[in-house]
């Protein structure tokens, strides 16, 4: 990898469309992957598989998912005859937790522990081996943590001191809507919990469908604060 001037990209791409940042990710890096969980990543991967038809891309399978989920996973594996690594977390320290504390501990003691073990350690696993990776983000998915999003940056919190880790956030600002028309104008593949009332989806136990009037972010983790509605994946958000 030749050295990447993030100061100089940062200004290129301030207030760019999702394609010229994604076209710069690429041009940039070979090692560079992206992470695949919901509607906004179908989106990226539908762009970047045009620029990289073999597009690393990976997803984090926490073991509580719902089903739909998994069939939506599925239908975008299908639909794009692509392959989406799946990562798991760690069986044995899975088993001790819910052996000593059950299946629901978050509700009690809150969501890090679980999100912890489920999705920040395979994560960190993976970007271990990589020198950018692309997310779907977008500023607001969150009034309290999204909001000072930028399109490229140095990922704090799983860099390590030897080398930089840079993350792309190409749908930094589309609303909501942009991301359904795109998806409704080239008919993309959608998990089908859209169609009752869920808007952002993570783990089963974690999500629920909103109102018509409430933020998309109150569908998840609904029992603890808004300032603390990052599992860890996106940790550099918290201040
Ligand atoms: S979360 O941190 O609160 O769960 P959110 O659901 O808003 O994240 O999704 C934001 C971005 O994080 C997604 O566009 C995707 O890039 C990444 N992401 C979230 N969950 C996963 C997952 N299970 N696997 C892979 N990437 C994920
Ligand atoms: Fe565990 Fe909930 Fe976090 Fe999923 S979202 S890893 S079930 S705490």
């Amino acid at each position: 990898m030749t050295t990447f001037d993030i100061q100089a990209h940062q200004i290129e791409l301030a207030g760019q469309s999702p394609g010229k940042i994604l076209r710069a990710a690429l041009a940039a890096f070979d090692n560079i992957a992206l992470s695949f969980s919901g509607a906004e990543d179908v989106v990226l991967i539908d762009m970047a598989l045009q620029i990289r038809p073999d597009m690393q891309i990976f997803s984090l399978d926490t073991g509580r998912l719902h089903p739909e989920t998994y069939r939506f996973i599925e239908k975008v594996r299908e639909h794009y005859g692509i392959k989406i690594e799946c990562l798991s977390p760690n069986a044995s320290e899975i088993a001790d937790l819910v052996t000593n504390k059950g299946w629901f501990s978050f509700y009690n003691d809150g969501h890090q522990e679980c999100c912890n073990l489920r999705k920040v350690e395979p994560l960190k696993g993976k970007l271990f081996t990589l020198d950018a990776w692309i997310t779907g983000q977008r500023k607001d998915q969150s009034l309290e943590t999204r909001q000072d999003l930028v399109e490229v940056e140095i990922d704090q919190a799983f860099s390590i001191p030897e080398q930089n880790l840079i993350k792309f956030n190409p749908l930094l600002n589309w609303s909501s809507r942009q991301v359904w028309d795109y998806i409704e104008a080239y008919a993309l593949p959608y998990n089908s919990l859209h169609k009752q009332g869920f808007i952002s989806i993570g783990c089963e136990p974690c999500t629920r469908a909103i109102l018509p009037n409430q933020h998309e972010r109150q569908g998840r983790w609904w029992w603890e604060s808004e300032a603390k509605k990052e599992c860890g994946l996106h940790a550099g958000n918290l201040k």
